[in-house]
């Protein structure tokens, strides 16, 4: 309880030094709120600039994908390894642990698999994020799908506005499908596109030739998905060109659950990611954990 007698009085007023302003480390969200500040600093690693996001997700859409059939037993024991996790409400609340602690990129639509068109997207209630402790919510977007585009942009633009009035900023995710590209020009526009409409972070694919521009021409940080399984060395490789061409992390999937040692992939990934490490370098970690873990 405060004392009203025998109080010091107040006299470090740093008369003279001007209050400190920190410009916020994230390019694009120096003008977001402080909610939205806040969570982003919780996905992003404030030194290197940089996430590792760890997606399961891909059972919306693909089902029981292979490394995902009992997330209790693959994925749990990789969360702690990583910067943020990527999933559904529903792996959400029946498998993950709520004591895990980690930042949630939140699959915030759902819709139609991969047995029909795909990208017909509808959206889960604010309040349900909220209730789930949502850091980011990930949408798709279906840009170029001339069934879905409207509808998906139209979702991205409902998201960013329910995620700003509550302080949860926004990830746009640019679609797969049948006829949409991943050469830089179709990733240049799709991901300006979800930038324009109002995302703070854009999820895209990486693309061996122009993705600098792509990254450049974003006004928002980039991460990239994995895409299918590589051998590792390649996964490595293709993060190592994200990152020096300009993205700021990875949410990668399959390159890490359907590896032969996950643990392993997942450091490595990270030391591309955070410590600048070289390809060699990356490999030699996932090698050295594997051969220490068998
Ligand atoms: C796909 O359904 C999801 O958006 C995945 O989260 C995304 O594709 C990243 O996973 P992967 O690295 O396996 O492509």
């Amino acid at each position: 309880m405060a004392d009203n007698e025998g109080n010091i009085d107040a006299k470090n007023f740093g008369i003279g030094i001007p209050q400190k302003q920190e410009g916020f480390f994230l390019k694009g969200n120096e003008n977001a709120s402080y909610g939205i500040k806040s969570r982003l600093s919780q996905v992003f690693n404030q030194k290197s600039g940089h996430t590792v996001m760890l997606a399961f997700d891909h059972g919306f859409i693909m089902g029981p994908t292979s490394g995902l059939e009992r997330i209790d037993l693959t994925i749990n024991p990789l969360i702690q390894y990583s910067d943020c996790i990527m999933c559904t409400r529903g792996i959400l609340r029946a498998v993950v642990p709520p004591t895990c602690n980690k930042p949630l990129s939140l699959r915030f639509d759902a819709g139609t698999t991969i047995l029909t068109s795909l990208n017909d997207e509808t959206l889960e209630d604010i309040e349900e994020a909220i209730r789930l402790n949502a850091t980011l919510l990930a949408v798709m977007v279906a840009v170029g799908d001339p069934d879905h585009e409207g509808s998906t942009i139209r979702n991205l633009t409902k998201t960013v506005d329910m995620g700003s009035r509550y302080g949860i900023p926004t990830l746009g995710v640019t679609a797969v499908g049948k006829g949409l590209g991943r050469d830089a020009r179709y990733l240049g526009l799709a991901t300006r596109v979800c930038a324009e409409n109002g995302a703070n972070v854009v999820k895209t694919y990486y693309c061996a030739e122009g993705f600098e521009s792509v990254a450049n021409c974003c006004p928002v940080p980039i991460v990239i998905a994995g895409g299918k399984k590589l051998p590792e060395r390649d996964a490595l490789q293709l993060a190592y060109d994200a990152i020096s061409k300009g993205a700021a992390g990875v949410d990668m999937g399959r390159n890490i659950f359907q590896s032969d040692c996950p643990v392993g992939m997942l450091l490595a990934v990270r030391e591309v990611v955070h410590n600048g490490a070289t390809v060699d370098q990356a490999f030699d970690c996932y090698e050295t954990y594997k051969a220490q873990n068998k």
